[in-house]
């Protein structure tokens, strides 16, 4: 197993947030009026902490968010609830159930969400668009394997694979856009921002969930925050809330090796595309092109940047099983990275102050996705 790091000695001790305000509680509150919520456990895996050398790993487990298997559909919720209210404004009346805004959007005519995904976006877009009483169509890479299309076919969305990667994907679906059909994308194109800063905007409530528990639980705060890293959304949100205020939480991003452009791009001093195919079994970070909103945020936020193998996603599923948390591919990968640094750049994670004193958060982002190669990766 062989992995590539990279340290990001030019982070600033506190990140710009780039047109992004604070983080608030707004998509908390919309979260909690959706069917299903319940905020998603933060599970300290003390075993993981003695085999890493640090003081203490807790991970926030989004296997099951909202009725679906990844931390997605908070972001993809929010962006699709500020479109609802796009349509509604000014004429919203108060509601608490889902139901009830879905009465309310009716006079107004069906609308049609688009989004690219390699599995968890879409399916979270798709199920947005069945609570709302609209239509989807989602947009998936060739390769995309068949329990994920199948997972979003199942809400109800039309699935049309572009043959191509993931960002040739976003591509395709970006040029769907008219009066009545909405890109949900979560990266964005220049002139394309305000959907995917909602969907960073939506991932907070993760990030606010977590200071609750943290806060309930009497727990040192974090020292250092891990992220898997596709085009970015999701470290941008984490940067947004543990960067943006100078608290001294050390940040590391992991990528697949051959999906690494976030690594790529910090080696190059700027954004660079990682040319396909992208053939990880880490299928939600096989992304080629980071987020331009994304990436000042990630930039500076990131104090170093990971590439790992699938070996290294596959021992960190079986650690994660045999702490109690089902980690697919790409939940999995945060701690992948974690553990490639301890072996195989002992010095690096030294630098990073990754030692007995520390307290890691680590994000769990799905669950079994790809349930038939769960069972085979864990039982191996
Ligand atoms: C399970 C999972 N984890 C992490 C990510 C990475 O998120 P981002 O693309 O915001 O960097 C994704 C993206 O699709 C995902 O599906």
């Amino acid at each position: 197993m062989t992995s590539r790091v990279h340290l990001n000695p030019a982070a600033p001790p506190s990140v710009d947030l780039a047109g992004f305000g604070p983080p608030d509680r707004a998509p908390l509150e919309l979260h909690r009026r959706l069917p299903g919520y319940a905020a998603t456990p933060l599970v300290e895996l003390p075993r993981i902490a003695d085999r890493l050398g640090v003081g203490r790993v807790l991970v926030k487990d989004e296997a099951e968010r909202l009725g679906l298997p990844s931390y997605k559909i908070l972001g993809a919720s929010w962006a699709v609830y500020r479109e609802v209210l796009a349509v509604l404004e000014p004429d919203l009346q108060p509601w608490s159930t889902v139901q009830e805004l879905a009465a309310q959007l009716e006079p107004y005519g069906p609308r049609r969400l688009v989004a690219a995904t390699d599995g968890n976006h879409g399916r979270a877009v798709a199920r947005m668009a069945r609570l709302l009483g609209w239509s989807a169509t989602i947009f998936v890479p060739a390769g995309t394997v068949e329990a994920r299309t199948s997972a979003i076919a199942g809400e109800g969305a039309e699935v049309v694979v572009v043959e191509g990667t993931y960002d040739e994907a976003v591509e395709v679906a970006a040029r769907e856009a008219d009066a009545r059909t909405l890109v949900i994308s979560d990266t964005a194109w220049p002139g394309y921002e305000r959907v995917p800063r909602w969907v960073v905007e939506g991932y907070s409530t993760l990030f606010n969930e977590s200071d609750d528990q943290v806060a309930a639980q009497d727990i040192a705060p974090f020292t250092h925050a891990v992220v898997q890293v596709g085009v970015g959304a999701l470290a941008a949100a984490a940067v947004r809330r543990y960067r943006a205020g100078g608290d001294g939480v050390t940040m590391l991003g992991v990528e697949p090796a051959d999906a690494a452009c976030v690594l790529a791009s910090l080696e190059a001093g700027g954004l660079v595309e990682v040319p396909g195919p992208h053939r990880s079994i880490m299928a939600g970070l096989n992304c080629g092109r980071p987020s331009p909103l994304a990436w000042p945020l990630v930039r500076d936020g990131l104090h170093a940047a990971i590439a790992v193998d699938d070996e290294r996603a596959r021992e960190a599923m079986r650690l994660l099983a045999a702490g109690g948390v089902v980690a697919g591919e790409s939940g999995a990968a945060g701690l992948a990275g974690l553990v490639a640094l301890a072996d195989e750049h002992p010095q690096a994670a030294r630098r990073l102050g990754l030692d007995s004193d520390a307290v890691v958060l680590l994000v769990n982002t799905e669950g079994a996705t790809d349930p038939e190669a769960y069972a085979r990766v864990v039982s191996g």
